[in-house]
């Protein structure tokens, strides 16, 4: 995540570059930075760590002149490098005549560091970012692209790998910005003799409402009057294929991207969400992780492992238990952070602790980790948020490339951590060889697929929707689930709980005999998360009987199953079914459904779902 934006125009470019970061902050906000072409042929930047009100307090206080009718704006989403004032957009190159801002990952930015490390170019911040101002300003400066900024641009993006919105800059090259993109968003506004680009139409749509949405590897020029697209691979030909649109939504619905709630908006986010979290972590023959301060011979020594959170993080380090125990054959307890420290757990240098928290502010996650330390246990941290508290103290971290969740109610966090928790079962794996690296290779590959599996299921929630309306008046609903499945169950009841003031509860679905069968009454709405029959063939047919005894007593069930299965379509009063994945990942697309049904009971009941009540998004005390 992160936001950028562009102007170039005939009025001064400050004012409409700030109010357009001011539109996408919610795309990130650890720091922000601008960048203005005055009138001379000179670049001045500013950029500040933390809100974007630091950065406007900064300007205000006048230490910069920011006067020209050209320049860019971002906000940060930090993934490479803390969130400080070096690191924060835009970079510069070495004669600070080129300047770049980008939303990205760029994956081989370690090789181009070093390449550019021997070339004798000092870098003077931690980022990704910044190679690509140097590679510019070089191909700007020499070479068969010298002087031409777009060619310049072309033959540096031909050069990196990963995800990248790229927007630049150069003071010799007056009235115009070249921008980028590759697997991320960019779009372009088209105005009355002006032009912006943008990682959002938020940014711009009070000024214009005519768009251009960019393709894959284009590359775009604009200056007042005009926009031209290219491909930027080999030959920067010209192309047609973007997409031109109108903008028909108020502002409100634009920060929004035309949805409800930013919990719907980030719903929609999942399937990004875990390609990104999957993104860099597999070198083609191993796992890396992002900051590991453990090595492997550390993680061969590991005889134990601890997973403390909070919530749905604690719920998705549920699902970790089956994947870590299964891949690494070491056991793992799951605790919940608030309870984890005040039992005296058996700790000792060869336990290693996964805390997960989205914020990595959580105190009672943050109190887990500093015990788990004190005690000599190794910390591995896998959280949403560079640079926070928890990552910090931690050993090692994993981050979940999610971007900011605005929405109270974790949603693409959970599916991120669930991701970021199979790499980790991965790397112990590795580690201690109790996978072969084909074998790690392959289950990597699998995870690849998921964000294509999750955009199927996706596709598939018009009739969970309608369900939601149908049941919104509901008394309470329970979830039962059996193995991956139960966690799921949980997260499916908390989500309800949570967003709609719903009575739910969440069972092992094989407990149902020992107690809550009692609670089933005729017409109450029981959801089943059913495994596969193919892969889990017994624990199918122990649910299909747990199923068969609710029904009998009246409940009326809501199957959550996988397509094609027919044994479960004669007891399921409703049926909403998953795509085919591999049993131990069901969980990344079985949550969905029950996330969307959880939101339209809330939403049919007239609450605000992006702020429930009595809670916060990040609960900082114990
Ligand atoms: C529920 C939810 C919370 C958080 C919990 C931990 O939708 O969001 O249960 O998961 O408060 O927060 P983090 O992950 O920030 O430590």
């Amino acid at each position: 995540m992160c936001g950028i934006v562009g102007y170039t125009g005939p009025r001064q470019a400050l004012p409409q570059i700030l109010e357009g970061l001011r539109r996408l902050e919610y795309r990130g906000y650890d720091s922000s930075g601008v960048a203005v072409l005055d009138g001379a042929g000179e670049l001045h930047t500013a950029k500040k760590a933390g809100e974007l009100a630091n950065l406007e307090k900064y300007i205000d206080s006048g230490v910069v002149a920011l006067e020209g009718t050209t320049g860019m704006g971002h906000t940060r989403w930090a993934t490479h490098g803390g969130p400080t004032d070096r690191n924060a957009h835009p970079h510069t190159d070495a004669t600070g005549r080129t300047a770049v801002i980008h939303n990205g990952i760029i994956e081989n930015f370690p090789v181009l560091r070093a390449e550019l490390e021997r070339a004798g170019v000092e870098l003077a911040s931690d980022t990704d970012t910044e190679v690509v101002a140097h590679l510019l300003g070089a191909a700007f400066a020499t070479g068969p692209t010298a002087g031409d900024l777009p060619a310049s641009m072309a033959a540096t993006c031909r050069r990196l790998e990963g995800a990248f919105t790229l927007v630049a800059t150069h003071a010799d090259v007056p009235d115009m910005l070249v921008a980028a993109r590759r697997n991320s968003p960019l779009v372009i506004g088209v105005g009355e003799g002006e032009m912006f680009v943008a990682s959002d139409v938020a940014a711009f749509i009070t000024h214009t409402r005519e768009a251009v949405e960019l393709g894959q590897d284009q590359l775009v020029v604009i200056t007042p009057d005009s926009y031209e697209v290219t491909s930027f691979l080999a030959g920067s030909s010209a192309t047609t294929d973007f997409r031109p649109f109108h903008v028909d939504w108020d502002l409100a619905a634009a920060e929004k991207g035309g949805h409800q709630f930013f919990m719907d908006k980030e719903i929609q986010e999942q399937p990004a969400a875990v390609e990104d979290t999957l993104r860099g972590h597999f070198d083609g023959t191993r796992i890396v992780l992002d900051e590991q301060r453990l090595g492997d011979d550390e993680l061969r020594t590991i005889d134990k492992v601890f997973v403390v959170a909070c919530g749905t993080a604690f719920h998705s380090g549920l699902v970790a238990k089956y994947a870590i125990e299964h891949w690494t054959r070491l056991p793992v307890e799951v605790e919940l952070a608030s309870e984890f420290r005040y039992r005296d757990p058996v700790l000792d240098r060869d336990t290693l602790v996964v805390a997960i928290s989205q914020s990595g502010e959580t105190a009672d996650t943050l109190e887990a980790v500093r015990h788990a330390r004190r005690q000599r246990a190794r910390v591995l941290a896998v959280c949403n948020t560079n640079g926070s508290q928890i990552p910090r103290e931690s050993d090692a971290v994993l981050y979940t490339h999610a971007g900011p969740e605005v929405g109270v109610a974790s949603t693409k966090c959970f599916l991120a951590q669930v991701t970021a928790n199979y790499l980790v079962g991965l790397a112990l794996a590795q580690a201690r060889g109790t996978k072969y690296p084909d074998e790690v290779a392959r289950e990597f590959t699998t995870l690849l697929e998921m964000p294509a599996a999750i955009a199927d299921t996706l596709t598939r929630m018009d009739p969970v929707r309608e369900l939601g309306r149908e049941i919104a008046q509901s008394k309470a609903v329970l979830f039962l689930g059996r193995h991956v499945g139960f966690p799921v169950a949980l997260e499916g009841a908390l989500k309800l709980k949570e967003l709609a003031y719903m009575h739910a509860e969440g069972f092992a679905a094989g407990e149902l005999k020992h107690g809550p069968i009692a609670l089933i009454e005729e017409g109450l709405p029981v959801v089943v998360v059913t495994p596969s029959p193919r892969s889990m063939p017994l624990l199918h047919s122990k649910l299909l009987s747990n199923i068969r005894e609710i029904q009998a007593r009246g409940a009326r069930t809501i199957v959550i199953g996988e397509e094609g299965d027919d044994t479960i379509a004669p007891f399921a009063d409703v049926l909403i079914e998953l795509p085919r994945v591999p049993s131990l990942l069901q969980p990344l697309v079985a949550t969905v459904p029950l996330q969307v049904l959880a939101a339209e009971i809330a939403r049919t009941r007239g609450y605000n779902i992006d702020k429930p009540r009595n809670l916060a998004k990040s609960v900082t005390v114990e």
